[in-house]
């Protein structure tokens, strides 16, 4: 069968993972896909390098427009990046009737629901595989191996940048500042790493699995995004003696109201395995009503293990060249008129458990103003740790742990706290979710 052409936007690191493993594994692969597969074009800015990376292996350009408007190329892999010149590039490509195979979460959580119609109209696929959580292929799981099921939530660590950092923190009882220049160092962090640790990354990766998840338009924009900015690495150690640790969670909930989409630093038991996820490694957890809980674990970013989901993507689409396009997978997993409208809440609506951390004058009845002002707002509280005052202070913590609650009454019940002579400072709340 004649050989499917594929032309590569972006030869940076998964570009050049793309490009190497399709070499090595060239027999392997058409053997699955059931003909060859070639990258025949690359476009750069940085022709220089690309010539070196292809080795005279296929045409480089530095014009990715001769790339989508080439009547031969079948595939455009889009490995630009940004939700910018991509995004143009990518609705050309689909207009001149080219599948697109994309890392870019950034480009779908932004413009996913635009992109996917034009897609649609067009009978051509946009596979993003390599969007969420690199080599792992949880795009696949949740819009093809889950689909007998009602996915009830995902909770993902799909941040290796921000996971590095937590890690650190906690085995080296360093501050985030110092682990941030540490991560910077050994390469696992940008140069400018503000897209990763303030939580934006994870937050257009849980967009797209809360999408295909549950059969909801992109909205990033309704996302509950915090980072790990802010995180003192004192409660990750009164964390650690309560028996959890702390990491950048992503989650996608159903509920009754409506679905939960958020990012934050969260408290997970320590007994839980994706509590135990460590280093720049991700995990997804999926609870589903048949399946029960599954977990997904690997390498969440990298240049072959990215390679291996944008490849992956590859032989999807050669394998469906000749399907009629209402016989594929839908882009977001439910068929396109079969979507809901279910509300993404707003954070004063959700539903979970809290860590509380406040300063406090080591005065009688602090204690019991504290809990009363709790159960005034309808908090119930799990556990509680009160440290003795180091010698000579007058000034101690105390930490509670809540049992589920809505955030509005926590809201409510930290401005009541604050408002206390008796509480010095701000108190610093941890959402806990027990992913049982
Ligand atoms: N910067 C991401 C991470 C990888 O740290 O996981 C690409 O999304």
């Amino acid at each position: 069968m004649k050989p499917i052409k594929v032309g590569l936007l972006g030869i940076g690191t998964v570009g050049a993972g793309t490009f190497t493993v399709l070499k090595r594994n060239a027999e392997e692969i058409s053997r699955r896909a059931g003909r060859r597969i070639e990258i025949t074009m690359v476009a750069d800015l940085d022709v220089a390098r690309a010539l070196a990376l292809t080795d005279g292996e296929c045409e480089v350009v530095n014009d990715a427009s001769l790339i989508i408007n080439h009547p031969e190329i079948d595939i455009v892999i889009e490995l630009i990046g940004g939700a910018g010149i991509a995004r143009t590039l990518v609705l050309q490509a689909i207009a001149n009737g080219k599948h697109v195979v994309t890392a870019n979460k950034a480009l779908l959580a932004l413009h996913g629901n635009e992109i996917f119609k034009a897609a649609q109209e067009k009978g051509v696929i946009v596979a993003f595989e390599a969007a969420v959580a690199g080599g792992i292929p949880i795009i696949k799981v949740l819009r093809e191996s889950l689909t007998a099921n009602r996915i009830e939530w995902v909770a993902g660590i799909i941040n290796g940048t921000t996971n590095f950092i937590l890690s650190e923190m906690r085995d080296k009882g360093i501050d985030f500042t110092t682990a941030l220049s540490g991560a910077m160092q050994l390469g696992y962090a940008e140069a400018d790493p503000t897209v990763d640790i303030e939580g934006i990354d994870a937050g257009h990766k849980a967009t797209l699995m809360a999408s295909i998840a549950f059969g909801i338009p992109v909205q990033f924009g309704k996302a509950h995004v915090e980072g790990i900015t802010k995180l003192q690495s004192v409660d990750i150690g009164y964390a650690e003696q309560l028996g959890y640790r702390i990491k950048l969670l992503a989650i996608a909930k159903r509920t009754p109201l409506g679905i939960e989409l958020r990012v934050h630093p969260t408290l997970i038991p320590t007994r839980r395995l994706i509590a135990n996820v460590e280093g720049a490694m991700n995990a997804v957890l999926v609870q589903a009503d048949a399946v029960g809980a599954t977990m997904y674990y690997g390498k969440g970013a990298g240049a072959e293990p990215t390679a291996s989901a944008v490849i992956a993507d590859l032989i999807d689409i050669s394998r469906l060249f000749t399907a009629q396009p209402d016989h594929r997978v839908p882009h977001l997993a439910f068929q396109p008129d079969a979507m809901t409208d279910t509300p993404i809440l707003p954070m004063a609506e959700i539903t979970t458990s809290y860590y509380l951390r406040m300063h406090v004058a080591d005065q009688l009845g602090v204690l019991a103003t504290v809990t009363r002002i709790l159960a005034d707002s309808d908090i119930s509280i799990d556990a509680m740790l009160q440290k003795e005052p180091a010698g000579g202070a007058s000034e101690t913590d105390i930490i509670i742990l809540t049992h589920l609650t809505q955030e509005k009454c926590v809201d409510a019940a930290i401005a009541r706290i604050e408002a206390l002579a008796t509480v010095i400072g701000k108190v610093t709340r941890i959402r806990l979710e027990e992913l049982e």
